[in-house]
């Protein structure tokens, strides 16, 4: 079975049971630049899962696009990726273990066809927080799934949550077993030695995690995923995802242009292209912080496995068509921005080989410095800004010791490089904790304040002044917006004196349902080119505003405080950025 049968066949499994198919969310979260990237299905939900109304219902499903980038530096071997996607169904606050249970057992035995004997799974062993989930072990009994496949873990395995803090609860995970020989007589689905694979996981949502402890939710929630490239790869029987449809006609390009067969190489190439297509579709730029970083770091590392390969890199274009094709079936929108995606690759490409020769040039006069004093040994630190400061890859001038006779003090360098990656990997999950967890007062009223500021500036600056982003923290909100030139003060004193005059009017917000085309007759303004459901949320905002959102708002604009802008700039050509905040009096 090719993936894209077995995403249909999801998709349709579930609309037969009662979901409406939602369409994925862009890898790079809509109004939301705390978090780098969609990671999961369930994250485009998390108002949903806390309880805000869905347009589409209480059962909803998709497959959702997602980069996690954890792991970026195992990418090569037989199973990481940064790229993919997650086939996920939900309950908000409908079903639950039962009946949740109940259709993966059937999906997986039934449609997809596994013995039932190839299955195993594992529920949550229960701790001071959460019972011992012997609700999902009794579903499994029911459904067939014999005792001796059904085994308890705790919290480390079998409680999910997306960072820190928001929504969670206990999961059950669902296991194939490959066949291979146990490693050990102990070995079990929590054991990574490959006899076991995860391949869906069903999280039963109805706590609330907070930095004061665990609360319930006002619902009871499903949130599932399932990782197709993985599927894909066991019901083929292959060893790793590489070997599948997906990634197989790439491989199999880059093996007939190389003379210096690398397998990891060709999987990091393959894999890297994959995803840096992905993110730029989505609107992704590489730049040096954040998620452009994240892009960047894949496309250097793609473009130094491919000197690796000795691939003519002047070839790389002929690699993107293909991987383009190859892919265009399942995600018709890389065919639709294959000149941009084609574009920001080579050009971030040719960029990282000047840094290289740039880089070089530096490693020519450390050694030329250390000959001159006699010494062999290059140190750590040395590395390490070499790979800080220019961005160049350790592993080059490892090589380019070894050519020139030199060695290199690997442990301080290493050392350097782990408290790096702590650093930003610290990073990273703050970010998404963040995302996820920031929905309270001060966010809900910034986002009401957005809405008014959207209106104003078309009104003050014209029709043109439309949203190109947003970003709203505790501290302030902050828009980015389309304008040719510098808003002057007298603007931006007009801008400040309409939305003033909207939360002195304390209008009522409302919100109604409505498809996509009622919406945009009924005069909503709003990111009309983002995909949506059938049905769209518009909130209205008195007579002033009416705009496609998700929300949440607050409920009359009396509470927001005083508008106050703070700082009006260039975002980038042709879009400006208005910082603003709320002044409670
Ligand atoms: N949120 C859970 C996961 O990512 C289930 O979708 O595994």
């Amino acid at each position: 079975m090719k993936a894209i049968d077995i995403r249909n066949k999801y998709l349709n499994y579930f609309k037969a049971h009662g979901h409406k198919i939602i369409p994925s969310a862009p890898l790079i979260p809509e109004n939301d630049p705390s978090v780098l990237f969609t990671t999961a299905g369930m994250q485009p939900l998390v108002p949903y899962l806390l309880g805000e109304k869905h347009p589409e219902g209480t059962r909803l499903t998709d497959y959702q696009k997602c980069v996690r980038t954890v792991d970026i530096d195992e990418v090569g071997d037989n199973r990481h990726l940064t790229f993919f996607e997650m086939l996920g169904n939900w309950s908000l606050g409908d079903y639950f273990k039962e009946e949740s249970i109940a259709m993966s057992f059937e999906f997986l035995t039934k449609e997809l066809g596994i013995p039932v004997e190839r299955l195993s799974v594992t529920c949550f062993a229960g701790d001071e927080n959460a019972p011992k989930d012997e609700v999902s072990a009794e579903c499994w009994r029911k459904a067939g799934i014999p005792e001796d496949h059904i085994y308890f873990y705790g919290k480390d395995d079998n409680w999910w949550i997306a960072g820190e803090e928001g929504p969670c609860g206990p999961d059950t995970e669902m296991f194939y077993d490959t066949g291979k020989e146990p490693c050990s007589h102990e070995c079990q689905p929590s054991c990574d030695c490959g006899k076991y694979v995860e391949i869906w996981n069903n999280v039963f949502m109805e706590y609330f995690k907070d930095k004061n402890g665990y609360t319930k939710l006002k619902q009871r929630n499903v949130d599932t995923g399932l990782g197709l490239e993985r599927m894909t790869m066991l019901l083929q029987g292959k060893e790793t995802p590489y070997d599948t449809e997906l990634f197989a006609p790439i491989m199999d390009l880059l093996k007939e242009k190389t003379k210096n067969d690398n397998i990891q190489s060709r999987r990091i190439v393959a894999e890297h292209l994959r995803s840096s297509m992905m993110i730029i579709c989505d609107g992704g730029r590489p730049s040096n912080i954040d998620r452009g970083y994240v892009l960047r770091r894949l496309i250097r590392r793609m473009t130094r496995h491919l000197r690796k390969l000795e691939i003519d890199l002047s070839e790389l274009s002929e690699i993107i068509d293909k991987n383009i094709d190859n892919l265009k079936e399942m995600y018709p929108e890389l065919e639709e921005n294959k000149s941009t995606i084609k574009n920001v690759i080579i050009e971030e490409k040719d960029k990282f080989i000047k840094t290289l020769e740039h880089g070089e040039r530096e490693f020519n006069k450390i050694v030329n410095r250390l000959k001159n004093e006699n010494k062999n040994l290059i140190d750590g630190k040395t590395v390490f800004k070499l790979y800080e400061t220019y961005g160049f890859p350790p592993e080059i001038t490892k090589d380019l010791a070894e050519e020139q006779g030199l060695e290199i003090q690997v442990d301080e360098f290493d050392k350097l490089f782990k408290e790096h990656q702590e650093k930003s990997r610290m990073g990273s999950e703050q970010k998404f904790k963040g995302g996820l967890a920031e929905q309270n007062e001060k966010t809900i009223a910034y986002h009401t304040a957005t809405h008014l500021l959207h209106k104003a500036l078309q009104i003050v600056l014209g029709e043109h002044a439309k949203q190109k982003g947003s970003n709203i923290t505790t501290e302030r909100l902050r828009f980015d917006f389309v304008h040719p030139e510098k808003v002057t003060k007298e603007q931006l004193d007009e801008v400040e004196k309409i939305v003033n005059e909207q939360i002195k009017r304390d209008l009522k917000v409302t919100c109604e349902e409505m498809t996509l085309e009622e919406a945009k007759k009924s005069g909503a303004i709003g990111l009309f080119e983002n995909k949506y459901g059938d049905k769209v949320k518009v909130y209205t905002i008195g007579d002033f505003s009416k705009e496609i959102c998700g929300g949440p708002h607050v409920e009359h604009t009396g509470v927001l405080g005083r508008f106050k802008i703070k700082k009006e700039e260039s975002s980038s050509a042709g879009v400006r950025r208005i910082k603003a905040v709320l002044i409670k009096e």
